[in-house]
Formats: structure tokens, sequence, C-alpha cells
């Protein structure tokens, strides 16, 4: 059973931003740490390298992939950013790098920056949100795609709308001409997954959300016929195979990239096993409770707005959106000013972001397990008290 150590004068409608952690999992990270602290030599160079095999075995296996096109990374911005370092020599000059209106603003800037790099540019196709069903995407997605198309970056789940896609039904069209490059930061934990017949060039995808680690935990996995020519983000001893732990030098270029805490990632088979443990069901169990509830959540929500829900409940995981009639003072920062209210004044944590542009809005729910209807229902009274 896992228990959690989140404020309890707090509701925290907002796991998706940031994830949260349970006790049981930080007690195995502070073990490793002390171990680490007692003798750091023997730590980095003996006892990390097989830790990091045992925890990279462990989550291949929960994502359907094989280890040895997996590496840790310490999030998802930094897998993007990996990704579009190491394809820079590769894409053709002049190239379309082609994201949504719904990629996370981060990795949009990393594939702006990746564009000039190459003289190319970034082409922004607007998928719909409200939609009916999966083939909206599919249609806005591949009717974007022309012959200049060197990469598409996908949300497996995104972030201001929280909608699950189809990434499947994208790849399955594009790969292996055109790779695909999906960005699942909330995916694992939240959607049973398999990567291997998800078949996209490259997956990142964070721990720290819904698998619930510590955070600065996430992966990527790149597909064999691209391995050779990657490189992490930061450069360092695995590049002329001076970190000879690795099994590879995909591996090795991943595996050391300075000295930093690993006990993060060092500690993700720990939260797959906690969090598996939670319900008697296991992941199924906590997966489909969470959907339940956030379903149920956001209909108690979008009651009070007398808003319509805007996806079909099978295109949603554990985070869920609604928008919002226009703010009275309109916004210029991407969180909305409503966010800050529910904050300081009903100690409600639930990111509200302008989206897709000032004066639309959006509010997104979360459910995890330490949550309860109660805490839509309050969200609901705060929301139509102000
Ligand atoms: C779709 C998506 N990509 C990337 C990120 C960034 O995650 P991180 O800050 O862990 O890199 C997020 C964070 O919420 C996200 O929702």
């Amino acid at each position: 059973m896992a228990t959690w150590s989140l404020d309890p004068n707090v509701i925290h409608l907002n796991h998706g931003s940031f994830g949260a952690c349970p006790n049981e999992v930080l007690d195995v990270q502070a073990g490793l740490r002390s171990e680490l602290e007692r003798n750091p030599v023997a730590f980095m160079l003996h006892t990390y390298q097989p830790l990091l095999e045992q925890n990279r075995a462990a989550v291949a296996s929960f994502v359907g992939a094989d280890a040895d096109g997996l590496v840790f990374v310490p999030n998802a911005t930094y897998g993007v950013n990996s990704v579009l370092r190491s394809l820079e020599g590769q894409l053709p000059n002049g190239g379309e790098i082609l994201v949504t209106n719904q990629t996370y603003n981060a990795c949009v800037n990393a594939a702006t920056v990746a564009a000039e790099r190459i003289g190319g540019s970034v082409v922004v196709v607007d998928v719909p949100f409200p939609l009916a069903s999966p083939a909206d995407v599919v249609d806005a997605v591949l009717s974007a795609v022309t012959d200049r198309t060197v990469l598409v970056m996908l949300d497996h789940v995104t972030s201001p709308t929280g909608v699950v896609w189809p990434v499947r039904d994208i790849t399955a069209v594009l790969e292996p001409d055109i790779p695909v490059l999906i960005d699942g930061a909330h995916a694992p934990g939240m959607i049973e997954l398999d990567l291997a017949d998800i078949g996209a060039s490259f997956y990142t995808a964070n721990c720290h959300k819904w698998i619930c680690s510590p955070k600065g935990a996430a992966f990527l996995h790149v597909a064999e016929h691209h391995r050779e020519h990657m490189h992490a983000a930061v450069v360092s001893h695995g590049y002329n195979d001076g970190w000879p732990e690795s099994g590879s030098r995909f591996h090795a270029q991943f595996d050391w990239t300075g000295t930093d805490d690993p006990t993060a990632r060092l500690s993700v088979a720990a939260a797959i096993e906690v969090m598996g443990q939670h319900r008697a069901n296991g992941w199924d169990g906590v997966r489909q409770s969470n959907h339940e509830l956030v379903l149920a959540g956001r209909d108690i929500v979008a009651k009070a707005l007398g808003v319509e829900t805007p996806v079909p409940n099978d295109m949603i995981g554990s985070i869920a959106a609604l928008q919002l009639p226009p703010p009275e003072a309109v916004s210029d920062s991407i969180f909305d000013e409503l966010m800050n209210e529910l904050h300081h004044t009903w100690k409600i944590e639930v990111p509200v972001f302008t989206w897709p542009h000032a004066p639309h809005r959006v509010i997104r729910v979360s459910a995890q397990q330490y949550n309860e209807l109660g805490h839509y229902e309050r969200l609901a009274e705060a929301l139509t008290a102000t």
C-alpha cells in the first residue's frame, strides 16, 4: 500500500505536472543516498551500473520495450533535446519538423532551435479540441505531412488538453520513412504501454509523473537503426567508449553524463513495485481506478460550470481538461490568474492554462490514488464561487 507525504491541508488535483512519490519509494531512495554517501567512489564505480541495469530492465519490461534500446534521462525535456541534437547532423537541410498546437511548449522550443540549425522550419499542425474521435487527430496530423517533413513530434498524452492520442495509427503510416518522436511524458503508469507495438523511432517519457518515482527519472527509447548516431544532450565519457561499464556505446552515452545524484533513476523499479502493489489487481487496478475517478471528477466540475465535456471518455487517461469561459482580465502568461486564486484562497492545486491563446483557457484535473470525489466537489464549489 502506497502512502503519501502530501500536505493534508491542500487538495492536490495536479498530479500531472510534477507527480508525487510514495513514502515507501522515498525510503528506498534515501537508503540509496546514504549508501552513496558512505563511500561515493565505491558506489559510483561499482554499485551504480548494476543497479542501473536492474532499473533499466524493470522499466523496459513495464513499457514493452527492449532494454538494449532504452536509456535513462533526467526528464522528458532532456529526452526530446537529446533526439533533436542527435538528428541535427542527419536531417536534410531545409526540412520541416512537424509539431502540433498541443505540443508541450518546452519541446516546441527545442524543435525551433533544431530547425534553425538545419536551416529548416517548424510546422505547427492544428489538431482539434474538442474532438469527436481518434480519427480527428490522425487526419489532422497526416494531412499536414509533406515531402519536406523530416520529423514528426507528437505527444502521447497532451499536456494542455489531457487527451490520449492514437499515436500507433500515425506511426503505422509514417514509420520508418518519416521518423516519429513521441513525447509520452504522461503515459507510463497512466495507460498501458507497448512500445514495440507503437513502433516509433524515438519515445521519451517520465517515470516521475504516473509511475510515481522520485523526480529526475525518465527514459528514452530509440529504434535500433537510429542508435548509432544518438548522443545525450550532455556529451560525456561514453562518446569515445570511455564508460566501459555500459553494455553498448548507445547506453554509455546516457548512462553517465557527469556526476549527479543518480538515486531517482535507481528507484524506478521500486516505484513500479510499490504502486503495483497498491491495488489488489496491480497496475491495471491503479490505471483503471484513476481513469474512472478523473472522469467522475471531470463530470462534477463540468456540471457545476455548465460546460460540455470535450473528449470521448475512451480518449482520457487520468488527466482531463475542460474549456472555461474567458476571464475578466486577459492573461499574457500561460498560467491563468484563476490558478493562483485557487492556490491561495482555496488551497486547491489545479492548472488553469491560457490555451490555445488568450482569452481562451482550460482547466485540467488529475486523478491519482490519493484523490477522492470530494476533491472535485470542492473544486466545483470554488469555481462557482469565483
Ligand atoms: C507532454 C509533456 N512533455 C514534456 C513535459 C516536460 O516534463 P519534464 O519537465 O519532466 O521534462 C511535460 C510536463 O508536464 C509534458 O506534459
